[in-house]
């Protein structure tokens, strides 16, 4: 495993230096990257270095979270720690704090009511906060209907962040494409990628959309991020293009080791077109049309059982969902890819009505249906395997809201859904 007799400690200290710099928890994968040496390997000199923590009873400790590695201060540090960051003048900004002081610097001279119609929630006590540790000042009245307070930013804010003046902050185009392009109203506009709600808790702004197989996911998924400006991530089209290149490039489908290279190794981008339809591209080359067939739909049914397969996939998922303002649609959207979303829908039609609906897209596509019974027992057959199945299987989570769209028109659904999403948010 090891070349030469120093070089698992080499590596050790590289890990360790890596995990120490990262911001977010590192994945495996990332760090393969860099060192070329195997998943296997670098496990386990993770595994190596928690225990050498653990032994040495040191202040803090590495943990796994979201499928990465990441240091945590040890829990009876906890105190001091806090004491340490609020004791500093840049002290523990919340991201709420952060999300106003940025408001602010890029609106100055702002009013309360500019920042709580952009955040879409009152930050009332966070201004104070601000106010409190002289990060911002009030600045001038302003005008319109009774002269609203302005605030601004002030020298202690600049020095705090290392500035000499509000010139060095980067343009806001630089690092958000999203708000240059947005031709959204300004409601839409509110909300980027965590909601806090009243309850203290945290979500992201994703709508995620699970439920048997034809119960309508994909028409109500795209219909909603349509409405809603949203972007659809269409999860079952990763687990296609994955079928499609394994079929292309002859890998074996039973072949759980060569798959999971694969997708590891596949870049696989999705996009959304004008119409929020999904557009897959694998190395620039656009494969939409060809993840449909019946030979594709076929094995990526297969594929999509492997366990390092739905790790590497989820992941993708679960990074694109983190940007905030996407519908997540597929088997494992709430349960697994982002569980965390401020809407989940569990998606219902009867079986009977879902083999109506197959039989129509296919008249429609010009193909011959099947007969209905048969059809009607497939349905059941899949919705059996779906439930029952190890991996990923068909369930309904306690805080998923059902929605039987049996007797419901596509526009039906997604009122309902836009309505759940808004009442959530508290927006009318
Ligand atoms: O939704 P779809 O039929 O296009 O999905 C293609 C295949 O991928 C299907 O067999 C279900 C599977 N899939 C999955 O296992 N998990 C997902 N999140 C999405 C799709």
């Amino acid at each position: 495993m090891f070349k030469f007799k120093n070089e698992k400690r080499e590596l050790k200290r590289i890990i360790e230096a890596i995990l120490l710099v990262a911001y977010e928890p590192v994945k495996t994968v990332a760090i393969k990257k860099v060192l070329n040496k195997s998943s296997d390997t670098i496990e386990k000199i993770i595994k190596e270095l928690q225990e050498e923590y653990r032994k040495e009873d040191r202040g803090f400790q590495l943990k796994k979270v979201s499928g990465g590695y990441r240091f945590y201060t040890h829990h009876d540090c906890r105190d001091y720690i806090e004491k340490f960051f609020t004791s500093t003048i840049r002290g523990y900004f919340s991201q709420a704090a952060l999300e106003v002081l940025a408001i602010i610097v890029y609106n100055q001279p702002v009013s309360r009511i500019t920042i709580n119609e952009i955040r879409g929630v009152r930050s009332e006590s966070v201004i104070s906060t601000l106010l409190s540790k002289r990060l911002i000042e009030k600045a001038s009245k302003g005008f319109g209907p009774g002269h609203p307070i302005l605030y601004k930013t002030t020298p202690l804010f600049l020095e705090s962040f290392g500035l000499n003046s509000l010139k060095d902050l980067p343009p806001i185009e630089k690092f958000s494409e999203d708000i240059k392009n947005e031709t959204h109203s300004k409601e839409e506009n509110r909300y980027l990628n965590i909601i806090n709600t009243k309850d203290g808790n945290r979500y992201l702004n994703v709508i995620a959309i699970d439920g048997p197989a034809g119960s309508g996911k994909s028409t109500i998924s795209k219909e909603l991020s349509r409405k809603l400006k949203f972007f659809y991530l269409y999860t079952g089209a990763m687990y296609r293009t994955l079928a499609y290149l394994a079929l292309k490039r002859e890998v074996n489908l039973y072949d759980e080791k060569a798959l999971t290279d694969l997708t590891i190794d596949s870049p696989i981008e999705i996009e959304n077109d004008a119409e929020h339809n999904s557009i897959i591209k694998i190395d620039g080359e656009d494969v939409t049309n060809k993840i449909f067939t019946n030979e594709v739909s076929d094995a990526s049914s297969k594929i999509a059982i492997y366990k390092g397969i739905r790790k590497v996939l989820s992941e993708k998922q679960r990074e694109i969902c983190e940007k905030g303002k996407i519908v997540v649609e597929g088997r494992d959207a709430t349960t697994v890819v982002c569980p965390d979303a401020i809407v989940k829908i569990f998606l219902y039609a009867t079986p009977e009505e879902r083999a109506k609906r197959r039989v129509k897209q296919l008249i429609e596509m010009g193909q011959e249906p099947p007969k209905f019974n048969e059809l009607l027992k497939q349905i059941k057959e899949r919705d059996e395997r779906d439930k029952n199945r190890e991996i990923a299987p068909l369930i309904k989570t306690e805080d998923s809201i059902y929605i039987d769209s049996t007797n419901l028109t596509v526009s039906q659904v997604v009122e309902k859904i836009i309505n759940i999403y808004r009442k959530k948010t508290y927006v009318i």
